[in-house]
């Protein structure tokens, strides 16, 4: 039976499916040069967790009971619009110590039916660009990158240590510089990647890539499923972890559907944000 979910808003409820849901939004055309759409996505739980830490090993995870093959569906259609993947030193990290899979690619998993055949339809490449970005850049490269054929960039700050730098570059990596310090921010990167016509870019990254966005003003569109259960745990990751952001917070929701029967009968909603930085603030 085709997976079903309710919208809440905008209009009257209506039940619509899940697949296709997330691909009518046709993020691949919404940028413009200069101009690049930037979206992330998160999943947390009611209390604002999207990772749990161990207090002993200081090792983060993402707990059960969060995720569902709708959100994983609905992920993989925001990963399929993306010329460009942003994803991170920790997270090829994580990937080599086998705690997560591999995302990079579009039209892998069984959840991914149609993807490939629906770029290929809509004049994207098979698979995105890769924008790793890291301050330290010790992490390693995956095999699967190479294997795809993706165009892969290492971005860092100004102040990386420079014998990383060459050694990247020295492995054949461009190695973008975008930004002043050790991190990459926002604004610089989209720079770089707009010189290179990356319109759509989907960040697969976490709360620190979302923050420099966001204080940069380059955030379009956030996505936000929230699972229905409160998951507690003393040391966690929220979706953001910097000082206070002021105007640069508000979002204006764009959509809400509702999935009652993942998570065992909890189910989950699933929103979409954009930023809306006008007005005074409240
Ligand atoms: N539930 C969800 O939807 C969700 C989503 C995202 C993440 N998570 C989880 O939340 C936890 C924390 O997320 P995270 O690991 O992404 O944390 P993070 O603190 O945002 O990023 C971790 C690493 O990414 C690199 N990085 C990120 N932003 C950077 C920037 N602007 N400039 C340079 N390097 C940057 C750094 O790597 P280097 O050390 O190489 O410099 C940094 O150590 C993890 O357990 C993750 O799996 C959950």
């Amino acid at each position: 039976m085709t997976a079903r979910m309710l919208r809440l808003f905008p209009g009257q409820p209506e039940e619509v499916a899940v697949a296709g849901a997330y691909l009518s939004h046709r993020l691949h055309e919404l940028g413009s040069e200069a101009s690049p759409f930037v979206y992330a996505s998160f999943v947390s739980s009611l209390d604002g967790r999207i990772a749990l830490r161990d207090p002993a090993t200081g090792e983060s995870r993402l707990p059960a009971g969060l995720v569902s093959d709708t959100d994983f569906r609905l992920f993989l259609e925001l990963q399929a619009q993306a010329d460009c993947l942003i994803t991170h030193g920790g997270y090829l990290r994580d990937l080599a110590a086998g705690r997560l899979d591999d995302v990079l690619q579009v039209g892998m998993q069984k959840a991914a039916n149609g993807l490939a055949r629906w770029r290929a339809d809509n004049g994207l490449p098979p698979q995105p660009v890769v924008v790793v970005a890291s301050a330290s850049l010790e992490f390693p490269m995956p095999d699967s990158l190479a294997r795809h054929g993706q165009r892969v960039f290492i971005a860092t700050g100004a102040a990386a240590p420079p014998e990383r730098v060459a050694h990247w570059r020295a492995a054949g990596y461009e190695v973008l510089i975008a930004g002043a310090g050790q991190s990459v921010e926002g604004a610089a990167l989209l720079r770089e990647l707009d010189m290179r016509g990356l319109r759509s870019l989907y960040l697969l990254a976490g709360p620190r890539m979302l923050d420099t966005m966001l204080r940069d003003g380059r955030l379009s569109r956030l996505y936000l499923t929230t699972a229905h259960r409160l998951l507690g745990g003393e040391s966690f990751h929220s979706m953001l972890a910097g000082s206070e952001l002021g105007k640069a917070g508000r979002l204006r929701l764009g959509a809400l559907h509702y999935d009652s029967g993942t998570l065992d009968g909890t189910g989950q909603f699933f929103a979409h944000f954009e930023p809306w930085a006008h007005g005074p603030e409240l």
